[in-house]
């Protein structure tokens, strides 16, 4: 007899993702191991605290895997645990070696036995981007990497230092010199200079330009892509940028660039600006991303350009929501 783990999380504590996620696991258990209805000799579930609407034995009887005794307990609520996870071991009468099967934000789990998972989401701002890569992330529970963050992290520090964007010694001076750091609370990115917290005040519009010009410096770049790759070489994640894809991380199984008319983009910009009371006119916002578009795509290194083996996503007359799930459709086809 062999004991088979495996483990996934669902995406809402409702019964029909429990049903989905307990279906979608066994199938694989079932068919990685080789099982059949008859060689299997129990299945027993623990899932967190925070699923209450549905027992995962049910779910697995309902999938068809009745044939068996089922068990379904429920684990105490630890702080830090995983949402919304269902671990199971199933015991089966089989002389081969067993497979676990880690799947959606459960491979993060083990890690040591599941394939690291890198998406790489590259294009234009307003693009709708960061708001795909933000959602991604959540849903399938890895890490969400702003390198734009990390760019205007750099421009915020040269305008507190005084230093003018023009003039590349002074810039060298402050990046040489600047204390940056990306931490995650709560599953949000905390971007810390000098170890205050500025996620915020990088988000100001005129932030947005001036990280566009910094991020043209070659030593720039190259201290932030050793810090982009350095994440992304130890744990799952999704990263967004310009040069994820083509630049940063050109191994990533995972690419997408994601687009969008520059009218709807600008649209996006002003409508969200403006939700943050920022005092700002749609023609200027047009015109601004025009100018960052050509800057961000014609500077010398690493320029916003699309990579040969992504997937083009085209936005503009999609839903957040729609878009998410057409990335995530491309992500498991390939998985
Ligand atoms: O995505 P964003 O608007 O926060 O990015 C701010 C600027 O940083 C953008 O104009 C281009 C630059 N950037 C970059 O050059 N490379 C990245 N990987 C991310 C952003």
């Amino acid at each position: 007899m062999i004991a088979i783990r495996g483990a996934t999380t669902a995406e809402a504590d409702s019964p029909e993702e429990i049903r989905g996620a307990v279906k979608e696991l066994l199938t694989e258990i079932r068919d990685k191991n080789g099982l059949t209805a008859e060689n299997i000799v129990c299945i027993m579930f623990s899932s967190t605290a925070d699923i209450t609407s549905f027992y995962p034995a049910k779910a697995a009887r309902e999938a068809g895997f009745a044939g068996c005794p089922l068990f379904s307990s429920l684990e105490p609520p630890i702080a830090g645990s995983l949402k919304r996870c269902i671990r199971v071991m199933v015991l089966a009468e089989t002389e081969q070696k067993p497979v676990p099967v880690y799947l959606r934000g459960a491979v993060n789990l083990r890690r040591d036995i599941t394939k690291k998972l890198v998406v790489a989401l590259d294009g234009p701002a307003g693009s709708g981007k960061t708001t795909a890569a933000k959602t991604l992330a959540k849903e399938l529970n890895i890490l969400y990497l702003d390198t734009g963050a990390m760019y205007r992290a750099c421009a915020l520090a040269c305008v507190n230092a005084g230093a003018d964007l023009s003039d590349e010694s002074a810039v060298r001076a402050v990046i040489d010199g600047i204390d940056l750091k990306i931490e995650y609370c709560d599953g949000r990115q905390v971007t810390l200079l000098g170890g205050k917290d500025v996620s915020e005040e990088i988000r100001r519009p005129e932030i947005s330009q001036l990280a566009s010009k910094v991020s043209a410096y070659g030593f720039v770049r190259r201290k932030m892509v050793e810090m982009q790759r350095r994440i992304a070489a130890t744990m799952s994640c999704v990263m967004d940028g310009r040069d994820i894809g083509t630049n940063v991380l050109p191994n990533a199984e995972h690419k997408f660039y994601v687009t969008a008319s520059v009218e709807v983009r600008a649209k996006r910009r002003y409508d969200e600006d403006r939700a943050k009371g920022y005092n700002v006119s749609y023609n200027d916002i047009i015109r601004e991303i025009r100018e960052r578009d050509k800057r961000d795509s014609e500077r010398e290194i690493a320029p916003l350009k699309c990579a040969d083996d992504a997937v083009i996503v085209d936005t503009s007359s999609m839903t957040p929501e729609e878009a998410v799930e057409f990335i995530k459709s491309k992500i498991q086809e390939k998985i």
